[in-house]
């Protein structure tokens, strides 16, 4: 039988970064058990509802978070924000006269009266850097819900796309301490830093060698960052590599926040740099841009991971859910 024990009793109330998690062997330990037994606890989550809100597209984080819930029992309800609900307005004292008939101060209560459990997907808007790093929208909801929130991606960081990253390294890795790199690589978009901030957030709550490598003017917030080296030449990142995780994010520092500097597809990760690494895996969130991000050859290679890891979703997204449950 599960122990009872709940991962993190902060994670009571919301979830919205990984360092909830708490205790990771014990997070690792309680994801290895949901995997084993996704059907276990479908009792827990008997006339429970789960309100998923999207501000943004979704493919993955709305259907693992959907099957999620399901394997737990709960019934679930999809609110696209923008296809169908009515448009919000966000800020508080504007006149509003314009094409915004719903505050979301009063929709978000609203929301809070037909559900038990919120999910939360909202988006870096690169208005504001502060609003985006103060999470405005997302706080709001637990603000003012007055129901448990678990982020599904916000402005600062996606823990649910991280929990699953982590559950996958650990899955697949061949030494006790991996050599982790997370690239930087092109995009025609200007990306949200979410995914690296708090994939940074997740490995550096681990021993493992950790190397995040750009070009200069991608640095990220320091406090994501944290003890990771900054390597500027990524051939000399990949060398050794156990995990390459790539990504892309828009500059963060200064004037330059959310904004594309550089297309520059000498970055993109190609078989020819794979080569210098440790017989790497190759992970990323997904959706990626091929011969963008990754060349089509290591995307289908068979140390590409991607899939796993997609899958892995479910995984994180049902301990987590499990958690909030249990503290209802
Ligand atoms: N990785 C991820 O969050 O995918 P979606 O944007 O499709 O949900």
């Amino acid at each position: 039988m599960e122990k009872t024990y709940r991962i993190n009793k902060d994670m009571l109330k919301e979830f919205t970064s990984i360092k909830q998690l708490g205790d990771l062997s014990e997070a690792f330990a309680k994801a290895k058990y949901v995997k084993e037994n996704p059907f276990a606890d479908q009792e827990l989550g008997r006339n429970r509802t789960l309100l998923m809100i999207f501000f943004n597209s979704s493919l993955r984080t709305r259907l693992s978070t959907q099957k999620a819930a399901m394997n737990l029992g709960m019934n679930v309800i999809v609110l696209d924000v923008n296809q169908g609900a009515w448009k919000l307005e966000t800020e508080r004292g504007v006149i509003m006269d314009g094409d915004k008939p719903e505050h979301l101060l009063e929709a978000i209560p609203v929301m809070g009266c037909y559900c038990d459990i919120i999910g939360v997907r909202s988006f870096a808007r690169f208005e504001s850097k502060n609003d985006d790093y103060e999470e405005l929208i997302l706080n709001q909801f637990i603000k003012y819900s007055g129901k448990p929130v678990f982020s599904m991606e916000a402005a600062t960081r996606h823990p649910l796309q991280t929990f699953a990253d982590m559950i996958t390294i650990e899955e697949y890795k061949k030494v006790e301490k991996p050599k982790i790199v997370m690239t930087w690589a092109p995009h025609p978009k200007a990306l949200p830093q979410a995914v690296p901030n708090s994939f940074a957030e997740g490995i550096n709550l681990t021993d493992y060698e950790f190397v995040i490598t750009h070009p200069k003017g991608y640095e990220l917030d320091p406090s994501f960052v944290g003890k990771a080296h900054v390597e500027y030449d990524q051939k000399k990142a990949f060398e050794g590599a156990d995990f390459i995780y790539a990504k892309n994010w828009a500059a963060y520092t200064g004037d330059n926040y959310g904004k594309v500097l550089s297309m520059d597809r000498s970055w993109t990760v190609d078989s020819a740099k794979m080569a210098l690494t440790n017989n790497a895996y190759f992970m990323h969130c997904l959706p990626v841009r091929r011969n963008m991000i990754v060349t089509d050859d290591v995307i289908e290679s068979p140390q590409s991971i991607v899939i796993p890891e997609a899958a892995n979703r479910v995984v994180s997204a049902q301990t987590v859910i499990k958690e909030i449950l249990m503290s209802l």
